[in-house]
């Protein structure tokens, strides 16, 4: 089926089976491969995506759901182009926490931590985001400095708007 789906601020006109996950259209399609697949089960989190604002697991939603919306990948965080200062504040905490190892769940774990600004503000507790990351694996980390940089993003996401 034809479908129209806007992306990190721009619509794309794609044709894909009624039944495409977003994720596989995101990656197959429009080469948006920074939205990761970890699992068949819906458990990890590497396929984050906001839709509306809000994280939505890209492989858990038909891409044809997710038309009318927008939908935002990690390509679309920050200022683009993945030089240090385009970097979000939360993916800038990843990188001065240590908060990847592989770097393979990290973009979901960037989008859960907006999520986390999103419905908590910006002050969050280590406690906190270690409940709310339930939904997120990290085979590398450990978690602690994936919590840390979750922490210190939001904290920065807060100054920034208070500067
Ligand atoms: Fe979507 Fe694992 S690939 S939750
Ligand atoms: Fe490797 Fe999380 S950093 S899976």
């Amino acid at each position: 089926m034809q479908m129209t789906l806007t992306i990190n601020g721009q619509n794309h006109a794609v044709e894909a089976p009624a039944a495409a996950l977003l994720v596989e259209v995101l990656r197959d399609q429009l080469g948006l491969t920074g939205t990761h697949i970890g699992c068949d089960t819906s458990q990890c989190g590497a396929c984050n995506v906001l839709v509306d604002g809000a994280a939505v697991k890209a492989c858990n939603i038909l891409a044809a759901q997710a038309q009318g919306a927008a939908i935002t990948t990690i390509e679309g965080v920050g200022g683009g182009g993945g030089t240090a200062e385009a970097l979000h504040p939360m993916q800038q905490a990843f990188r001065t926490e240590h908060g990847l190892q592989c770097g393979f769940c990290t973009p979901g774990m960037v989008m859960a931590g907006l999520e986390m600004v999103r419905k908590h503000g910006t002050t969050l507790t280590p406690e906190l985001v270690t409940h709310e990351l339930e939904g997120n694996l990290c085979r590398c980390t450990g978690y602690i400095n994936i919590v840390k940089a979750i922490v210190a993003g939001a904290a920065a996401m807060g100054e920034m708007a208070h500067a």
